[in-house]
């Protein structure tokens, strides 16, 4: 950690050149005080140009996220929210998890301008940048236990596609159990940690990370194909403040919905979406088996149910994998 990493990021937010003689004399250091700061800020993944004569750069204007905007934006509800910005943590669901277990209130919210260890499903990482993707958490305390949860992770699914709607994004679809698509191209996804007990009571704590702005750089490092929220269809005019807040907004109005009456009352939205509904897929199982079938639908527990030749087979979100069948598109 270097203190001085983060107020100097905010200088260079604006795209423009920033010498490190004027850097220094704004915040009374010396210019190596001011390398070593941008030495961090690169050994943290963020790209900046260092041009002799000129000073230093990032490649492009970075908009930071603004707690007004975001408040604002979520409107009426926003008095739920306990929202922190952080500017740099390993992850928003780590930070989050510990925080619920020393009592943070329901309703926290967490978003990170730079994320270095994000956690994917299935064990895999999630890449972000400053200003390329939005990454954040929100913790929601239920009465009832883990096992109550499970159709959880397709309902936070649902309050994303109404939100990516709303803010001009229109063939959203999803992929079981929770994977946001564009042109079968991963816009967003999400990873929900579960604390507490099996009976209640119990604190999701969902994770989110939305692409917003990749570089070509962060699109290379992304194993999987990817696409971001800009050229996915939304209005330019777009900030990250304003997809937290849209997000979250839709995020409490199906989180409130699913405490009352569960995933069913979404069932159907969640199918209107699903890119992979009466497809030919192939499910693959932790221990390297795979199973192909037609996709018949969801269950109320968010349980994908796939007619195979023994019948219909039930699978749980864990570490199944869901991939089209070869011959499938
Ligand atoms: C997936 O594998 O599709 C889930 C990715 C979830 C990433 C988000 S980014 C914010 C939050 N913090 C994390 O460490 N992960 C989630």
């Amino acid at each position: 950690m270097n203190a001085l990493t983060f107020p100097i990021l905010k200088q260079l937010s604006d795209g423009q050149f920033h010498s490190g003689e004027a850097l220094a004399k704004r915040f009374d250091v010396t210019r190596v005080t001011i390398w070593n700061a941008i030495q961090h800020a690169q050994s943290l993944g963020v790209e900046i140009f260092s041009v002799r004569g000129r000073g230093y750069k990032l490649p492009n204007a970075v908009e930071l996220i603004d707690k007004d905007t975001v408040m604002r934006t979520i409107g009426p509800q926003s008095e739920w929210f306990h929202l922190s910005v952080l500017d740099e943590v390993d992850s928003t669901n780590t930070y989050l998890l510990n925080a619920a277990a020393n009592g943070a209130p329901h309703v926290s919210c967490a978003v990170a301008h730079i994320q270095t260890g994000g956690r994917g499903r299935r064990g895999r990482s999630w890449v972000s940048e400053l200003g390329a993707s939005l990454t954040f958490s929100l913790l929601w305390r239920f009465d009832c236990g883990a096992t109550a949860l499970s159709g959880l992770s397709l309902a936070i699914g649902v309050g994303l596609v109404r939100a990516l709607k709303a803010l001009g994004v229109d063939n959203v679809q999803l992929k079981w159990p929770n994977d946001v698509l564009v042109d079968q191209k991963k816009l967003a996804g999400i990873l929900i940690d579960l604390q507490g007990g099996m009976d209640g009571p119990s604190a999701a704590i969902i994770g989110v990370g939305i692409n917003f702005n990749l570089s070509s750089n962060a699109l290379k490092r992304i194993d999987q194909p990817a696409i971001d929220i800009k050229k996915a269809g939304a209005d330019d005019r777009v900030s990250q403040s304003m997809v937290l807040g849209t997000a979250l907004k839709h995020l409490v109005d199906v989180l409130r919905d699913f405490e009352e009456h569960g995933f069913v009352s979404m069932r159907e939205e969640w199918l209107g979406q699903h890119a992979y509904q009466k497809k030919t897929v192939r499910m693959l199982m932790p221990d390297g088996r795979d199973v192909e079938g037609v996709v018949d639908g969801v269950a109320d527990d968010g349980v994908l149910l796939v007619s195979t030749a023994l019948g219909v087979q039930r699978f749980s979100a864990g570490e199944i994998s869901l991939r089209a069948a070869s011959h499938e598109m």
